[in-house]
């Protein structure tokens, strides 16, 4: 994996590099867009739960006794809606004991201003929350830290943030406010265009996963 700062990292693995370069091709059908979405999902989730919390924990073997570990950290998967499902399928399926904590947000077209429209979260967390925020574009960051600041605001200091591709401008605003957070991301882009798309990107993640 490529590390370019401590704080962000870009999963190069191979798997994961020839997932995102079949999705970003606009021929693909959204079917097939799904299916290689989940794939990838899963591979830079485990990468991003690399550093869950660990305890030594024994275990009994048919044969006898063997060391081994369990997992201590309280996981918090947040789904952005709606692309991040997709994200969140997959987490759900390596951390099955995780709560899940969706996030309704949708960008508005004209100001690229992140509207909430849905969250439930409770009022208290326990200290040792670890959040993943999911959600596969990064653009101008407007999504993805208004879905921090809930977690922020409720005391929860661990929070990392998975995302298919990144644009500068996301991860600048990310870390302006919350340089605490860690990216996970498939790529870093060049920029945003005038609507706020990421270029090259690969469109728009919720119409290409759930259809326009
Ligand atoms: C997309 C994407 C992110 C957001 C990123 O969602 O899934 O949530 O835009 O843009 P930003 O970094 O500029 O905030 P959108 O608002 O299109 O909603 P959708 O997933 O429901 O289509
Ligand atoms: N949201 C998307 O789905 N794609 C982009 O490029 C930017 C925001």
């Amino acid at each position: 994996m490529t590390s370019t700062t401590a704080q962000v990292q870009v999963c190069d693995h191979p798997l994961v590099q020839s997932l995102l370069t079949k999705i970003r091709d606009y021929q693909l059908p959204s079917g097939e867009f799904r299916r290689r979405a989940a794939e990838m999902s899963r591979f830079l989730v485990y990468e991003a739960m690399r550093e869950l919390s660990t305890r030594p924990a024994g275990v009994e073997t048919p044969i006898g006794p063997a060391r081994g570990i369990a997992l201590t950290d309280y996981v918090i998967l947040a789904p952005v809606l709606r692309a991040g499902l997709v994200l969140a399928e997959a987490a759900e399926n390596l951390v099955p004991n995780a709560r899940i904590y969706h996030i309704g947000l949708r960008r508005d077209e004209e100001t690229l201003q992140a509207i909430s429209y849905y969250a439930k979260l409770p009022d208290a967390l326990p200290p040792e929350s670890r959040v993943y925020v999911l959600d596969p574009m990064l653009a101008t960051g407007g999504s993805a830290t208004a879905a921090i600041s809930l977690f922020w605001n409720l005391g929860v200091r661990t929070i990392h943030l998975v995302s298919f591709v990144a644009a500068p401008e996301g991860i600048k605003k990310v870390h302006e406010k919350f340089p605490q957070v860690k990216i996970m991301t498939g790529a870093i882009d060049d920029q945003l265009n005038e609507f706020g798309y990421i270029v090259p990107g690969l469109g728009d993640a919720g119409d290409r996963i759930f259809g326009t």
